[in-house]
């Protein structure tokens, strides 16, 4: 169960990145951005996305999607949906404030569902996993982007000797690929399709038809 009193540091810190987070984030996370929006595009109309934050993604999202943003901070959510509306982006169906581990929608319900930038925030982020898996559909994708480390390689020693930096500018240091990677392995219901490289990755978790898995 995640902690209420972390919920509550989550949401006043967010609170006061709502006002200034776009000009510090919007040029540095637009890759791994457009690339999970992508990933999420080619899957289905019906996304999911979960921390949506000040909705830095959504204009990304092909007219034809049908997308809704969650989000524990109603001050982050407020941004995005002035964005929503002066940006006219209908294909944004809903903007709401909700826990990651707290998924109020029906099981099987999107054909994709992403969390940009979030998965490390979550104290228990298996149980986060758990519920962006019921509410994906068979075929569906669970698409992360999010500062993760390599279990090994050879920037692993670079990435270790960088990480009071990267917690200087509040980026997890320390959560691997491999608690991904081995999360979607231990259910035996998905198969990791995609591990992206660099400093913010994209991974890509494909949850098997009823008749592979
Ligand atoms: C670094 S921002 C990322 C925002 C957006 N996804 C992006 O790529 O620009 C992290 C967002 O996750 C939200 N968040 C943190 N913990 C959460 C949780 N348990 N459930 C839902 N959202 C959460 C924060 O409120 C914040 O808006």
């Amino acid at each position: 169960m995640p902690v209420p009193n972390h919920l509550e540091s989550q949401k006043r810190v967010y609170a006061a990145w709502a006002r200034i987070y776009d000009t510090i984030y919007q040029r540095m996370l637009a890759r791994p951005q457009r690339e999970a929006v992508e990933a999420a595009c080619a899957r289905g109309r019906d996304i999911l996305e979960i921390g949506v934050g000040t909705g830095l993604t959504l204009a990304f999202f092909r007219p034809d999607a049908r997308v809704i943003g969650v989000d524990l901070s109603l001050d982050m959510l407020k941004v995005a949906n002035r964005k929503v509306a002066s940006q006219k982006l209908g294909h944004v169906r809903g903007l709401m404030v909700m826990d990651a581990c707290r998924i109020g929608f029906a099981a099987e319900s999107f054909d994709a569902v992403t969390a940009q930038f979030v998965i490390t925030l979550v104290p228990d982020a298996e149980q986060a996993l758990g519920e962006m898996d019921r509410v994906l559909k068979p075929g569906g994708e669970i698409i992360i982007s999010s500062r993760l480390v390599d279990d090994g390689g050879p920037f692993a020693a670079m990435w270790t000797a960088l990480a009071p930096l990267s917690r200087a500018v509040g980026w997890s240091s320390d959560f691997k690929v491999s608690r991904l990677t081995g999360w979607a392995a231990r259910t035996g219901r998905y198969e990791t399709v995609h591990i992206g490289s660099g400093y913010f990755k994209v991974v890509r978790l494909r949850k098997l038809a009823s008749a592979e898995a």
